[in-house]
């Protein structure tokens, strides 16, 4: 199309002015980021190098955890997360009504009927309360996720888990960088991933896991998973 051919006749009239947009999810990047990416395609390695090694080594102290993975995505962090637990067919995990459809399908992933507990209106994450109205005899795992990066009360879910035998997963897809009680989102879950998608605050997934033997329900040292 020519410049003049987006004239405005009477056929076709002007547009009113587009408000001014809010950038959400407009990622903060400069030329740090730029010379690093440069770097890393200089260095040849453009797969599984010492820069992921060391942003592992990074984000796990950043998190208070012991071990950070990093993986493709925050949803290959979730479905690593439902492996790790053991959860399979048969089997149901209680997920937030309201979340990313990621948070549900990883629970398909691995054969396990997601099974929905509704949020609370004024913060939007699930309460024990909810979770507990949503278990059945099948329930072996819950999801739960600090939706939007607002922090999910976790410590009464967790006791809940506890005392119920369940396993429990945080969904901190969009909460790096937020904080419960004064540490960061997760970083003393036994499981948790994040997101290092734009809209999401970042896009690599991480599961940080509390014990080795996930399902010994101990805590050990911590650790995370995350995926670039
Ligand atoms: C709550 C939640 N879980 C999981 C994901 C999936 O993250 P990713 O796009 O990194 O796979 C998202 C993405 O927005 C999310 O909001």
């Amino acid at each position: 199309m020519s410049p003049d051919s987006a004239v405005p006749t009477a056929a076709a009239p002007a547009r009113p002015a587009a408000p001014a947009m809010l950038p959400v999810m407009r990622p903060w990047l400069g030329e740090e980021e730029a010379e690093a990416a440069a770097a890393a395609v200089r260095s040849g390695w453009v797969a599984q190098g010492p820069r992921v090694a060391e942003f592992e080594r990074a984000l796990a102290a950043r998190l208070g955890a012991a071990e950070a993975v990093v993986v493709s995505s925050c949803t290959t962090a979730l479905h690593l997360a439902m492996v790790l637990t053991g959860v399979g067919p048969g089997d149901d995990v209680v997920v937030p009504s309201l979340s990313f459809i990621a948070t549900a399908n990883v629970v398909r992933y691995v054969g396990a009927r997601p099974v929905f507990a509704d949020v609370d209106p004024s913060t939007q994450n699930v309460t024990a309360a909810t979770v507990e109205a949503a278990l059945t005899p099948a329930t072996r795992a819950v999801i739960a996720v600090d939706q939007g990066g607002m922090p999910l009360d976790v410590e009464p879910v967790r006791a809940l888990c506890l005392r119920r035998g369940l396993e429990l997963v945080q969904d901190s897809a969009c909460a790096i960088g937020s904080t419960y009680r004064g540490r960061p989102v997760g970083g003393d879950a036994t499981l948790a991933a994040y997101s290092f998608h734009p809209a999401s605050c970042s896009r690599p997934g991480r599961v940080a896991r509390w014990s080795p033997t996930v399902r010994s329900g101990r805590r050990g040292r911590g650790g995370c998973a995350s995926t670039a």
